[in-house]
């Protein structure tokens, strides 16, 4: 096994994700590279622009859908079989790993909640792609939407920075160490 961790051979994969946790994977990844550049652009706009509105809209319907994703997605990792980093990496790096995996899913939730919380608690209607409204679960406070504007805020620092690190963690399992975790996460079988 130590022979495995010294030297990474493109076959060291220990098992693959399974095909709906690859999909809950890249829809997630997918929409989080859409919300957070929309968000860029919205908060440029005047709030005179006739379109503000609809960019908000449309950054609040996508970070919901990443919420019920990411929930039903934490739901099905506990009754799925996910390959393990036993044998690919040194146990210190695989526990680095699954903290940083776990801190991804926190801010995949952490971030709609306190967004949902700034928009509610501020009297803001969350309407889900021009579909239907949420009703309000929170009471409309300004301390409550303040919170949630400051968790929200903040929060995309930590997005970026873990998100960074994610795929440059990738890159380099990929690139340098050729040892095939990125096979494990794609939709074909690449090794
Ligand atoms: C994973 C999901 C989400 C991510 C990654 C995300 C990310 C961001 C980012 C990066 C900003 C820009 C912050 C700034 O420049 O100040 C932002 C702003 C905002 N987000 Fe989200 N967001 C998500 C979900 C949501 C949801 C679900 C809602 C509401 C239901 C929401 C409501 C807002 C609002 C109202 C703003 C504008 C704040 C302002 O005008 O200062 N977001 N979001
Ligand atoms: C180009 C972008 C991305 C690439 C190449 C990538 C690649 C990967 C790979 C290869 C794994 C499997 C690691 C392993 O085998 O242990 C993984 C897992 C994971 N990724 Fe990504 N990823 C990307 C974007 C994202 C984004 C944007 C997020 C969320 C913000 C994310 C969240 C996660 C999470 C939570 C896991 C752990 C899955 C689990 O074990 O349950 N990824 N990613």
């Amino acid at each position: 096994m130590s022979d495995t961790i010294e030297n990474p051979q493109p076959r060291t994969v220990n098992g693959r994700y399974s095909p709906l946790a690859r999909t809950f994977h890249w829809v997630s990844a997918a929409l989080m590279f859409a919300v957070v550049p929309i968000a860029w652009y919205m908060t440029t706009l005047e709030r005179t622009d006739p379109s503000r509105e609809d960019w908000y809209s449309l950054h609040k319907s996508i970070g919901i859908t990443i919420l019920v994703l990411s929930i039903l997605r934490v739901i099905w990792s506990q009754l799925d079989h996910r390959p393990t980093l036993t044998g690919i990496l040194q146990p210190l790096q695989a526990a680095a790993a699954h903290v940083a995996h776990i801190l991804l899913y926190v801010m995949l939730i952490a971030m709609p909640v306190s967004g949902y919380l700034m928009s509610a608690a501020g009297g803001h209607p969350v309407v889900i792609f021009g579909l239907f409204t949420i009703p309000p679960l929170v009471p409309v406070s300004h301390d409550l939407s303040r919170l949630g504007a400051l968790l929200h805020d903040a929060g995309q620092w930590a997005v970026y920075g873990l998100v960074s690190l994610h795929v440059l963690a990738t890159g380099y399992h990929t690139f340098v160490r050729r040892d095939g975790i990125l096979g494990r996460m794609l939709p074909w079988r690449a090794n």
